[in-house]
């Protein structure tokens, strides 16, 4: 009887260490996310890849200082990442260079991808977590 009180005390503490794993992301963080998400969006769709180009470089640094504090290599890295290839699709955008934007927009999806798969958590189709 005890031990089973004991397990089951363990169980529950265990349970709200999981719920507290995760944490709510602040709204900046989210609009950073959405930005980046539409620029993706259409410049996988060949709309204004130039200026989306430039908008994810704008963002990048914003959403690097955020990770910085959280001492997260991986993080701080794949934020590096996505802004290189942002700068270089932004560059070959401008040139005309197609090949280039591929080339530059598949270093972004690489550092967002990257990030994503350690440190995003989907809650729901509609709701991510910080992790
Ligand atoms: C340094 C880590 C990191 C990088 C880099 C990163 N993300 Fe995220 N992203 C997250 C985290 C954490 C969440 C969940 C919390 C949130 O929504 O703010 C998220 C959520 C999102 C969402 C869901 C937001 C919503 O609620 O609709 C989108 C879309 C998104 N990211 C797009 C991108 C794109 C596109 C890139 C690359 C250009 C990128 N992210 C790069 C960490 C990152």
């Amino acid at each position: 009887m005890k031990l089973t009180k004991i397990l089951l005390a363990g169980c529950v503490a265990m349970s709200f260490g999981i719920a507290h794993a995760a944490e709510d992301a602040p709204a900046d963080h989210k609009q950073w996310m959405k930005d980046l998400g539409s620029a993706m969006g259409q410049i996988r769709k060949g709309v204004d890849v130039e200026q989306n180009a430039a908008k994810m470089v704008a963002v990048m640094p914003e959403v690097k200082a955020f990770w910085a504090k959280r001492t997260s290599d991986v993080a701080v890295k794949t934020c590096d990442d996505s802004a290189n290839g942002a700068k270089q699709a932004a560059a070959a955008a401008k040139a005309g260079d197609q090949p280039g934007v591929t080339a530059g927009m598949k270093l972004v999806g690489a550092g967002c991808k990257g990030c994503h798969d350690v440190h995003r958590e989907k809650i729901s189709d509609t709701e991510y977590k910080i992790k």
